[in-house]
């Protein structure tokens, strides 16, 4: 699915991502994790080819950057990430927005979808747990709504890499279970698409998930099998605090060091 060989990313003299070398292979979902400024986005604009690497190479979807057409490669990769929010307009229609997906659009302008389109996006909102939001506005719809609805968005094309990149940011606890609740429904559907999920709190890291990536300072730290990298003395480390790590429901809980 990905397969990074020895990356480097240079700006302005500076080494943002500095060797990294890092194997995806399909349906094996994946967290990110790492301070602020370690390198997470910028690993995964190169990824979907926003970015180009200073040294190295980058096979995602098992092709070759450099060899191949973006847009069409672009096409079958998600990006989520509650930023996204920005950009919608108000007025939007739930149902509207998600279809706009399969046009890579953010909300319906000058697209033509079909019936089928609409059929798949209630689909989905139903997947989501929100069809009863369907024909609302967007900008009437609570937090975590608007969160499932552009993750809907994010899945009408039928990626085969969905990339979420901090996707409970806001979101209250009830909310951020539900909307975990469906990222690991997802990430259990054979049909899906396989995940990549950057976040700064571990305990977001939902059981299909079943490997870390940890960067530091834009090198990888550890990766691998989530129970050898989400170790007390493996994260503190890497994020310059001490902490201990607990695994409770098939998921791992932080507490700083007393
Ligand atoms: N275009 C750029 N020019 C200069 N520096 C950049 C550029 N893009 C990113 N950086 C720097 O690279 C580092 C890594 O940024 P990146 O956004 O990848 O971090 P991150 O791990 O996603 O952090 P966060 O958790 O805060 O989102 C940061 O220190 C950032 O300032
Ligand atoms: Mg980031």
């Amino acid at each position: 699915m990905i397969e990074l060989r020895h990356v480097s990313f240079e700006r302005d003299d500076r080494l943002i991502l500095d060797d990294v070398s890092w194997h995806v292979r399909d349906r094996e979902h994946w967290a990110i994790v790492g301070a602020n400024g370690a390198g997470k986005t910028t690993l995964l604009q190169l990824v979907c080819g926003a970015l180009w690497p200073t040294s190295g190479e980058v096979y995602v979807l098992d092709r070759h950057y450099g060899e191949v057409d973006l847009r069409e490669l672009r096409k079958r990769i998600g990006w989520f990430s509650a930023a996204l929010e920005q950009r919608v307009s108000p007025g939007d229609l739930a149902r509207n927005l998600v279809v706009s997906g399969k046009f890579a659009s953010i909300g319906l302008q000058f697209d033509r979808p079909t019936s089928a389109d609409y059929h798949r996006a209630d689909e989905l909102l139903d997947f989501m747990g929100c069809a009863a939001v369907a024909r609302q506005a967007f900008a009437t719809l609570s937090q975590g709504e608007r969160q499932k609805v552009l993750l809907c968005r994010a899945l009408m094309p039928r990626p085969d890499l969905l990339i979420l990149d901090e996707p409970c940011t806001g979101l209250d606890l009830a909310s951020r279970e539900r909307l975990l609740e469906s990222i690991e429904k997802l990430g259990r559907d054979p049909h899906g698409p396989t995940l990549l999920l950057v976040t700064h709190h571990i305990e977001e890291i939902v059981p299909v998930v079943a490997r870390t990536l940890l960067l530091k300072a834009g090198r990888i730290a550890a990766q691998g099998p989530k129970d050898e990298v989400l170790r007390g003395p493996v994260l503190s480390a890497a994020l310059g605090v001490t902490v201990h790590v607990r695994r409770a429901r098939d998921r791992f809980w932080v507490r700083l060091h007393d």
